[in-house]
């Protein structure tokens, strides 16, 4: 088979998402009255670039715009090292890979792709497999130009393009799999000769004797970057947590980590080690550790409530959401909870979770603040999770805890010399000048020089809002909205270890340059993120949902 004739072979016929909608209703204002059978969906090409890109990179190579937040880092499709594969030879399956996007892969910033059409997910695949077939023959090439010292010409000959090809299909031809026997129900027997198997395999000297990814304390993988093995307890399975997935992790390990196979090990003993594994989680445990895709709807109500007035909200139904840090660590679970309502002018949404420190510090730059956000995109085909595109603009309402305190530099280091104001016109120069009780009144605060400069980021009194809006057009462009487009208002509570910020907007704005409008009725697009200042989050480290469903009611 000629390169490049499977992926055309397989691009998908028929694509029934919202992704085809859009691009027919583009077609068809453009192109009058031709109809809309005439518009083919989008190539694996287009979604990759949409929907992987930024992290994957645009030709797979893993150097997406968003790849320097990430950790675990994405993976290399040109290099082909992939690590969830169920073939002797490493090169996994349409359907090894279709299962990733099913899933994603807990335990890594990869995210599911389940709520994207079946057809929209093959195409995609194809364009993984052609990258990884491109990175085999791009790799060949450059060794027969370095290693063998082959001219172009000689490289252009047929009997060496020949070559290239075998080399390509052999190295990205998927090998035989071992067939996976029925793994049934665990009962204590089972469950005991896992733990037999596991001890005697040596599972433990890098797992720990109890499965808690204790047994070692350093580890690189293949690219010399850390890892560590898998704590079972917290039952975050990369290759899916069912029986047969997690047999084939066993049987195969994982190429390109520690993790090895065990292909000496009989069917039935593998079988009794995925009982065994399986026996130190919970489902409900394993479940939480998948980021899934829920509705949130906004509750229409006569009156807006305050903030906090419990009374009326624990009347609204609170949508638990899952959250993934982009920087990989294992103790978060903040328990992340979303309420919403109207009243046919104005959005509140109410946002909780756990953080047991309380971080508020301004003044201190040594020092992070806690703060979530909450990015909202209406329209067919949501863009790139991460803040969107260029020609898909998200809407970022922000609450942070340093904007919402009256903190002052002076309260934090009473002893602070300030020597000049360059913004104050009232007044000369001034050393020393706030010490207990002889501040006047025309005189600025330290921050002034900030706040003449007209840095929103500055907290500003009275008005003391912890909510600020920014316009997002794609990783790397957040902007804040000028002040006279900023609407969200926001306001936080730090009680017993948990969060609660509740944000505000009008349902609808005039302009784009304002945010997005939103109607009784109408639906939208939200994601969220919140950071944690002591563990020093901030900017692109922080935690992630994936896109959820708003709905307003009517
Ligand atoms: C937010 C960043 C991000 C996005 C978006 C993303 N990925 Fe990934 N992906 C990752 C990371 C990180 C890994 C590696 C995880 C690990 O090794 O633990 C990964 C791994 C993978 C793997 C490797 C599986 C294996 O067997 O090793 C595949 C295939 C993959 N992604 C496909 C995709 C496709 C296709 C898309 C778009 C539909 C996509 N990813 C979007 C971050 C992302
Ligand atoms: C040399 C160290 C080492 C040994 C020995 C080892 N593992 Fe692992 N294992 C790892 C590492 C590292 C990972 C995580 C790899 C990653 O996420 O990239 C892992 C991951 C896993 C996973 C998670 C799979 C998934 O889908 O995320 C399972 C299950 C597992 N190991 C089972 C076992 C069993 C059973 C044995 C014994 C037969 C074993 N391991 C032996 C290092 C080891």
């Amino acid at each position: 088979m000629r390169r490049g004739e499977k992926h055309q072979i397989n691009v998908p016929v028929r694509v029934t998402t919202s992704l085809t909608v859009v691009s027919m209703i583009v077609s068809l204002s453009l192109m009058g009255c031709q109809r809309a059978s005439a518009v083919s969906p989008p190539s694996g090409k287009e979604l990759f670039a949409l929907h992987c890109a930024a992290c994957h990179g645009q030709n797979g190579d893993s150097k997406g715009i968003a790849a320097a937040f990430l950790f675990p880092k994405p993976r290399d499709f040109r290099a082909g090292r992939f690590r969830l594969v169920s073939t002797s030879n490493n090169v996994p399956t349409r359907e090894d890979l279709h299962a990733v996007l099913l899933r994603g892969m807990p335990g890594s910033s990869m995210p599911p792709w389940e709520h994207l059409g079946q057809a929209e997910r093959e195409a995609i695949v194809d364009e993984v497999l052609l990258m990884r077939k491109e990175g085999a023959r791009e790799f060949f090439i450059g060794y027969l130009r370095e290693e063998e010292e082959l001219t172009e010409e000689e490289i252009a000959e047929e009997e060496v393009q020949a070559d290239i090809d075998d080399y390509v299909q052999r190295f990205t031809t998927p090998g035989e799999s071992r067939s996976v026997p029925a793994i049934g129900s665990p009962d204590r027997e089972s469950i005991a000769r896992g733990r037999d198997v596991y001890t005697k395999q040596s599972c433990h000297s890098c797992h720990g004797k109890e499965g808690r990814g204790d047994g070692v304390e350093k580890m690189v993988d293949g690219e010399g970057l850390p890892t560590s093995p898998r704590d079972f307890t917290l039952g975050i399975f990369k290759g899916g947590h069912d029986g047969a997935s997690l047999f084939r992790r066993v049987a195969y390990g994982m190429p390109g980590t520690p993790m090895p196979g065990s292909s000496a090990l009989k069917p039935e003993e593998v079988v009794d080690l995925v009982h065994f594994i399986r026996s130190l989680s919970s489902e409900e445990v394993r479940l939480a550790a998948i980021m899934n895709r829920t509705r949130i709807v906004a509750k229409s109500v006569n009156a807006m409530p305050e903030p906090f007035d419990s009374n009326v909200w624990s009347e609204i139904a609170q949508v638990n959401l899952r959250i993934m840090p982009l920087w990989w660590r294992n103790d978060v679970d903040p328990d992340l909870q979303v309420q919403a309502i109207h009243d046919g002018k104005t959005i509140a949404v109410r946002i909780s979770w756990d953080d047991p420190s309380h971080d508020e510090h301004a003044t201190q730059s040594e020092s992070f603040e806690d703060a979530v956000a909450m990015e909202l995109y209406r329209g067919n085909a949501e863009p790139f999770l991460g803040m969107g595109s260029a020609d898909q603009s998200v809407d970022v309402w922000f609450w942070d805890a340093d904007r919402q305190t009256s903190l002052d530099v002076e309260d934090q280091y009473p002893n602070i010399v300030a020597d000049i104001y360059p913004f104050s016109e009232n007044l000369a120069a001034t050393a020393e000048y706030r010490r207990e009780g002889t501040l006047r009144a025309d005189q600025p605060s330290i921050s002034l020089p900030a706040v003449a400069a007209g840095n929103q980021i500055v907290p500003c009194p009275p008005a003391m809002s912890g909510g600020s809006n920014l316009n997002v057009g794609g990783p790397g462009s957040v902007t804040f909205r000028i002040p006279k487009n900023q609407f969200v208002t926001a306001v936080g509570q730090w009680k017993e270890g948990r969060w609660t910020v509740v944000m505000r907007r009008a349902l609808s704005v005039d302009s784009p340059d304002e945010g997005i409008s939103l109607r009784p009725g109408g639906k939208a697009s939200v994601a969220f993120a919140i950071w944690n200042g002591s563990r020093r989050d901030r900017d692109g480290q922080k935690l992630i949902t994936i896109w959820q469903g708003l709905e307003l009611e009517k």
